[in-house]
């Protein structure tokens, strides 16, 4: 295992060993490469730089007290790269090779897959792109898909930890029939205005709504919106906002908790009536949301009140993350061991 100070890791980028890579050409994808060099040489009319032809994903490994390396629903993330790879007219990762090259790079980079009980992971990054050279806007020839990992720690040291989230009508982060399902640069690029701006006003994050009528909740920043109200579990349904597998996830396990579960638009309006609310993604699991302040109408809408999550939200929470580490019986089988 490697010499790191591993409770103590940032939620940043840390140089491992090797990462894995494949290109397509001529029609097919070559066999997995495997480089130690953190750095791509690129085509300078590579599509992926100039027409946004660029896709990613983003999962973990989490190392369990038996001492062994588990993934979470990593075909999810396999068949969303896929979907992305198609949103934007790219060659698509087949689900074998996605497969092949993450246990491939976490094999070969196993000395940083961090400690159980350090709430430090290895975060794995597959990125697809355009490498192939165009002038004209049309969809590239050729296409780079790399996986590189980077040992993280967690999101939040403090484990759970209720924020506060800005409501923004000044950007829009994607357009209903536009790239928002799809894990593409672009739409982080469109979204960090509003980010920014929201981080400078001390909140954690932004809450983008339908960018047709400013009416309903599409998203927490990189994350998904959920509210508890009534013992249901509420989340948006829109056509701009990533399919996020945490949720789908938490969906099934709400179920299972006895909770009932709603996929439907969730109006500005209706914020008052949760008792709970949270962002999740796989970066945080979950962010309770202790505050949401909409500037327009100067309402602010308070959860957390003692400062504490929510019970729903820690419950759902604590199942999901002891699932990932093994710390409980996989009973939805979502768990793949890496031998
Ligand atoms: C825009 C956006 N929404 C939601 C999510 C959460 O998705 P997941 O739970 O699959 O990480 C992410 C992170 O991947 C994201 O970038």
């Amino acid at each position: 295992m490697e010499n790191l100070d591993w409770n103590n890791l940032p939620f940043g980028y840390i140089k491992t060993d090797f990462n894995v890579r494949s290109y397509y050409r001529n029609g097919k994808w070559t066999s997995l490469e495997v480089s130690d060099s953190e750095f791509i040489n690129i085509h300078i009319a590579a599509s992926g730089l100039h027409y946004g032809q660029e896709a990613f994903e983003g999962l973990k490994a989490y190392m369990g007290k038996d001492g062994k390396v588990r993934l979470f629903r990593w075909e999810e993330n396999a068949k969303r790269l896929f979907s992305s790879a198609e949103g934007v007219v790219m060659a698509p990762v087949p689900v074998d090779l996605f497969g092949e090259a993450l246990f491939k790079v976490i094999k070969l980079n196993k000395k940083y897959v961090p400690p159980y009980g350090s709430g430090a992971t290895l975060y794995i990054r597959p990125l697809l792109y355009g490498s192939g050279a165009e002038v004209g806007v049309k969809p590239a020839l050729e296409y780079t898909f790399i996986v590189f990992v980077t040992p993280v720690g967690p999101y939040f040291r403090e484990g759970i930890k209720p924020v506060n989230m800005l409501i923004t009508r000044d950007v829009d982060r994607a357009a209903p029939k536009g790239t928002g399902i799809f894990k593409v640069g672009g739409n982080y690029a469109a979204s960090l205005r509003a980010i920014v701006a929201a981080k400078c006003g001390g909140y954690a994050n932004v809450i983008f709504l339908d960018a047709k009528e400013k009416k309903y909740i599409d998203e927490c920043g990189p994350a998904n919106f959920f509210g508890i109200k009534n013992n249901t579990y509420v989340t948006p349904k829109s056509e701009s906002i990533l399919n996020s597998i945490t949720n789908m996830s938490l969906l099934e396990i709400a179920r299972d908790m006895g909770l009932k579960t709603e996929r439907r638009q969730i109006a500005v309006d209706e914020l008052p009536e949760f008792e709970e609310t949270g962002a999740c993604g796989t970066a945080a699991v979950i962010s309770p949301i202790a505050k949401i302040v909409d500037p327009e109408t100067n309402k602010t809408y308070d959860y957390c009140k003692d400062g504490k999550p929510g019970p729903w939200t820690r419950k759902l929470y604590d199942r999901l993350i002891n699932i990932q580490y093994g710390d409980e019986p996989d009973k939805f089988g979502w768990i793949t061991i890496v031998d």
